[in-house]
């Protein structure tokens, strides 16, 4: 009996890849850079699965270009944000995610730029490799502290938890805003606030909600402009939920002391853009959940995801479960 044929469009940890490559006849884009949009029009079509990443944008052309043996579409993602979930749903086409495996490496990774942002690390190695350390110095270099520190955690999903939980041991007061949660944070000794209050009281404020046209700019000029000069803002979350142009004048002009992005507007920044002249941002290429183990355990997922769906199953994590009760 001949495979089911899928488009894996880039290299993937071989702990998905090789579960994958058992069970079906994979086309796989070994590029480095993701297929153009008209390699991706292309390579998709005839497929009966296709497994994506978070760089490939699938909509409602790329499902028809694949055609009418399209049974599943896999994210290598927890986000979704590139993909038509609605046109997928009209075509009674599941879209699988890889939730939770990467809540820890994120989380994890927030808290690096936390500190690294906050405690001028990025600063304090460009300062030791240009020559610059001539001696201790009582106002050296001086960051914010952790301990004790307000916590404002925007999204208490699972990685706005994680972020909680972590922030008990740093004997942080965390509280956090989440229109659809008001209720979890006594488990994690966090307070639900509402945004204002969230931009006004935190040191720390920390962006764990998915990019919707709600959160579409959450933090423009004016969420920015009620921070505190003190604040550190960090975004591990998508990078439009912050309004970079916004960003770099309050950065620029010291509105607020810090930033660490892992996720920017676009992705990768252009090295032209302003940001990368400041010393107050540190930021990274979009690497949050990148852990081994986390990328292990994702390309896992997507392959359990993508083969439950290519053998007509209904895929362990599904983000459109609505198919399933059109069929
Ligand atoms: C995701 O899975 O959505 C992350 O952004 C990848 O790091």
């Amino acid at each position: 009996m001949s495979k089911p044929k899928v488009f894996v469009t880039r290299i993937i940890p071989d702990k998905g890849l090789n579960i994958i490559r058992d069970f079906c006849e994979v086309d796989l884009w070994q590029e480095e850079l993701p297929p153009s949009r008209d390699a991706l029009l292309k390579q998709v079509q005839g497929v009966d699965g296709i497994l994506s990443l978070l760089t490939d944008k699938i909509d409602g052309e790329v499902m028809d270009a694949a055609g009418k043996h399209l049974k599943v579409i896999s994210n290598h993602a927890v986000g979704f944000d590139n993909i038509d979930i609605q046109a997928a749903t009209d075509r009674k086409i599941p879209v699988g995610n890889t939730p939770d495996v990467l809540t820890d490496a994120t989380a994890d990774f927030a808290f690096a730029l936390m500190m690294a942002a906050g405690r001028r690390l990025i600063e304090a190695d460009h300062y030791v490799r240009d020559g610059k350390w001539k001696t201790w110095g009582p106002m050296l270099l001086l960051g914010t502290e952790m301990k004790g520190a307000t916590l404002g955690l925007v999204g208490f999903g699972r990685i706005g938890k994680a972020m909680a939980r972590r922030a008990i041991g740093f004997d942080m007061r965390v509280i956090y805003y989440d229109p659809m949660d008001k209720k979890s944070g006594a488990g994690f000794n966090a307070t639900s606030v509402d945004l204002e209050a969230l931009l006004e009281e935190s040191d720390f404020i920390s962006l764990h909600t998915p990019l919707t046209p709600a959160t579409h700019h959450l933090i423009n000029s004016e969420a920015l402009s009620k921070m505190k000069p003190s604040a550190v803002l960090i975004n591990t979350s998508r990078g439009p939920v912050v309004d970079l142009d916004a960003l770099y004048e309050a950065l620029k002009e010291r509105r607020i002391f810090a930033a660490g992005l892992d996720v920017t507007e676009p992705e990768p920044l252009p090295m032209n853009s302003l940001l990368l002249t400041l010393d107050n941002l540190v930021i990274a290429p979009h690497i949050a959940s990148a852990s081994k183990v986390a990328r292990d355990k994702m390309s896992w997922m997507a392959s359990q995801n993508l083969i439950s769906g290519l053998k007509g199953d209904r895929l362990p994590n599904c983000v459109n479960p609505q198919v399933y009760s059109q069929r």
